[in-house]
Order: C-alpha cells, then structure tokens, then sequence
C-alpha cells in the first residue's frame, strides 16, 4: 500500500467537446466509465485514499464510482486548479503526498501510476507531472524545457507560442505534490489565461518559480497520455481497449478468430479453449467457462455462462447458464433467465424471467416469460406462455418431463403438471394434473365431398 498518499481525481468538467447530454468522465471505453478506468489503476497501485472531485452530473458519477471513495463537489467549471481546490478541506493540513489525476485518461494503468508515484518519491520533488512524447501534440499541455533538459513548467495548446505548439512532449494530466507544498500554491491560482480558468499546470511554474524542484517524468508507455476530449478520442480509445482485451485471452488460452470485430469489455472472463467467432460482443459482467462456442454474430451482456455451451447468432441477457446449454441460432434470452445444464434454446425462441430445469428442450419458436420450467420437458414449435393481460404479468409451471405440443397457448397462471401432455394448437387455461392429457381445442370435422359443384371443374 502506498501510505500517506492521497488521490484526487478530477471529474468534475462538463467536456463540451464531447457534444454530450452526459458528463465526459461517464462515457464508457471497453463497457467501463472513463472515471472508473482512473479509479481502477489507483486501486492497483495500491493508492487507498481516493477522492473524487465531482460536479456536473455529480449524482450520475456518484452512482458509477460507488461509496468506497469519498466525494468533494465542484459547482462551477473553472479549470482543473480550482477542481482540486474543492478537495483541500478534505486533504486537510497533513504530511504525505497527493497524487492527482485526470478523470479522462481510460488506458492509464496500475502499473504506470506505481512507477510515476516511485520515480517521483525517488526525486524528492516537491511536485512532478507524467509525461509523453506523442506524434499529434494537438491540445495537450506542453513541458517547457531548456536547453539542458531542466523542467520549467507547462504552457496550454491555447496559450502555446507557435514554436511551442512544436513541442512534442506533453503532460498525460497526471500529477504528484508533496501536500504541505501544493496547498500553499493552490490558493495562488489566478485565471489570466486564454480559458481564463484556475490551470491545475500553473502549480508546476509557481513551485519552480519559489525554488522547489519540480519534475516532468516521462511516461515507459506513451498511449497513457491519450485523453479523451472528443468523440474521435473516445472511437480511438475503445479500439484500443477492445485490442487490449482480445489480446489478453489470446494470452490465456481462448481462440478469436477475427480479433478485430470481437469485442470483449473490461473485466470478462473467458476459459481455455473457448472459441470466439466474429462479431461476438462479451459486455461487462460476463463470464463463460472453458470449451465453449461463442457466435458468430452473439451478443452476451452481465451473464455467466457455463463450460461447453454453444450460443450462435443470439442475445444474451443478465442470466445464468448451466453446462452444455445451446442457446440459437436467433435466440433471445432475455434478463432473469437462469438454464440448467444441457438446456436447448433453438431458433426464434423468447425466454425473459425464467428457470429452465436440466436437459429441457425450447427448441423452436417459442415464448416463455414469467415461468419456472422443471427438468426433461419438452417444448413444441410455437408454445407461448401468455402470461400479460395488459396490467399484470403471471407465472407459468411446467412441472417435470411434461411435453407440451406444437403450438399451444399456456394462458397464464397455470401448472402443467408431472409428465402431462398438453395437445398440440391448445389454448389451455386450466391447471393440467400430472399424467393428464389437456386437449384445448375444436374437434375437427370433415365434410365430405364438399368441393364438389362448389367449385368450378370439380
Ligand atoms: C488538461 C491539462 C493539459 C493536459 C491534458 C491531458 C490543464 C489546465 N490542462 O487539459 O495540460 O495535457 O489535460 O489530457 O489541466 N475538470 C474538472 N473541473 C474543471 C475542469 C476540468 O473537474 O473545472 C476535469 C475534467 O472532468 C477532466 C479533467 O479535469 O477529467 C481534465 O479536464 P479537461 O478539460 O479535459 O482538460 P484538458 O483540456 O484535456
Ligand atoms: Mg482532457
């Protein structure tokens, strides 16, 4: 743990040129809030005490971040001075280091901030910035050196010289203070700038300018400094973390055939020798076991899914599968499906809020909401539960080994009972007994010779 630091991250901005309803920091890169990807890496750095600042949209970044950080609120958008300005009171006077962050950088890593908060320790500065040389400088922050290399401090794209826009080496917009020192020179900020906002960077010039040293540390990996300002930023940053991602089961054992349409969020699990075909999107939440066969074309969102499962060309949906389940081709599981092991879900099948008990067959066309399916059933063509009345919704039993024929209308509530049948094209709306056959429909009659001088030629 590194004791005595303190992390502020920065989050309070709107991010105008985001050409967003919604916070910048609450756009998602690889299924994941941009803050949260800045909490995540402190966390791994083994930073403990994080505060947040928050302003626009602070209850929504409330809501992603959780209650295991504490808060400080920004009202006004005045630059990033006066965001950590608003964590001074919960800093309070004491020794130690605060290390702050912007809320938009997604790629950053646990790693990179370990090394920053070391090599800084090391250096014995009373403040130091990240740094990174990127090939299109555009709109970062650049580090003023002189011709010895010695930091100077950090001029704004808006406020750069032409021959400073020249610069290369930017600042990623991650910091470390000694406390006692940064405090002092917060206070300091004043906004005579192009943005005329509080600049966070000033610090660095101000500590220099009173003879502290101060430290631009250079980044081992240069994608951390990529922010996201805009939207070109974020569609450049989630392929990225989709790469990332892909890329790390390839490492663990899972076969992608095209890495570049599987999209597999932050955080998925997926077990050795499982295959993913192209166009399959594992959403956050997800986890699928070993030995499975995931698309093409498959959506899965916040569902665990058990080992040797085949899911083609379908949507999953918060739900739990057992072993050996195939859900598809152009199935939908809907959310609270929970499929035991060696359940079929086949073609054009609908399930939402429902078990589905071991080696059940769903195998075609079928609609199944609000139901509790035991074991061994048998699901014909074209069964519906009907379990919506326009007010309310009710439930479905199908108790175990019942076979219910093609096309049947399971009006809802209602219990199939132990091994019943339910005749194919019934509407039934009555408990069937176990054992029983329930027939629910009109007798067929035929008339004979019936086409005969009513039809012309016959
Ligand atoms: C900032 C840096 C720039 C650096 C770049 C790296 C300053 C003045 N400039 O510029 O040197 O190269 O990041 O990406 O700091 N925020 C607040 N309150 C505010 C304004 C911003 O909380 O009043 C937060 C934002 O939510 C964001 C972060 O601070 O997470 C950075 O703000 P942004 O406006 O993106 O700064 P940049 O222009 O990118
Ligand atoms: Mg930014």
């Amino acid at each position: 743990m590194a004791t005595g630091t303190t992390a502020v991250i920065l989050a309070a901005g709107i991010g105008k040129r985001m050409q967003s309803q919604r916070a910048k920091v609450l756009h998602e890169v690889g299924g994941k809030p941009m803050v949260c990807h800045v909490v995540h890496a402190v966390r791994q750095a083994r930073v403990e005490r994080i505060i947040i600042v928050a302003g626009h949209q602070y209850d929504q970044v409330q809501a992603v971040v959780g209650n295991d950080v504490e808060y400080a609120r920004q009202t006004e958008p005045l630059g990033t001075g006066h965001a950590l300005l608003q964590a001074a009171p919960l800093l309070g006077d004491q020794d130690g280091t605060v290390l702050v962050l912007n809320g938009d950088i997604p790629l950053l890593t646990g790693q990179d901030v370990s090394s920053f908060l070391t090599q800084h320790l090391l250096g014995e500065y009373a403040g130091s910035v990240l740094s990174a040389r990127v090939d299109d400088a555009t709109g970062y922050g650049r580090i003023l050196r002189d011709e010895s290399g010695e930091f100077l401090g950090i001029v704004e794209h808006n406020d750069a010289s032409d021959v400073q826009r020249r610069i290369e080496e930017i600042n990623v917009g991650v910091y470390c203070f000694d406390s006692r020192c940064l405090l002092g020179q917060l206070a300091l900020l004043d906004r005579q700038n192009q943005q005329e906002e509080y600049y966070l960077t000033d610090v660095i010039a101000n500590l220099r300018a009173s003879s502290q040293a101060v430290g631009a540390l250079p980044a081992s990996d240069p994608l951390v400094a990529k922010g996201v300002n805009d939207r070109r930023q974020l569609a450049e940053m989630a392929a990225i973390m989709y790469r990332r991602e892909v890329n790390r089961l390839l490492d663990e054992g899972v076969t992608i055939l095209a890495p570049d349409t599987t999209f597999v969020d932050c955080d998925v699990e997926v077990g050795q020798d499982t295959i993913l075909w192209p166009m399959t999107f594992l959403k956050a939440g997800t986890r699928v076991g070993h030995s499975c066969e995931i698309g093409p074309n498959t959506t899965i969102h916040k569902t665990w899914v058990g080992d040797n499962c085949r899911i083609q060309e379908s949507v999953v949906e918060e739900g739990r599968l057992g072993n050996e389940v195939h859900v598809g081709p152009y199935a939908h599981l809907r959310p609270g499906c929970h499929l035991e092991d060696g359940v079929r879900v086949g073609n054009f099948a609908e399930v939402k809020n429902s078990s589905v008990g071991r080696g059940t067959k769903i195998s075609h066309h079928s609609y199944i909401g609000d139901s509790e399916i035991a074991a061994g059933v048998n699901i014909g063509a074209g069964t519906v539960t009907v379990n919506y009345d326009g007010h309310h919704k009710y439930p479905t039993v199908i108790e175990e080994g019942a076979f219910i024929g093609c096309n049947a209308n399971l009006l809802a509530p209602v219990r199939i009972g132990r091994r019943a049948y339910v005749a194919a094209g019934s509407t039934v709306e009555h408990d069937v007994p176990a054992g029983a056959l329930a027939i629910a429909r009109q007798r067929q009659i035929n008339k004979e010779n019936w086409v005969k001088g009513r039809v012309k030629g016959e």
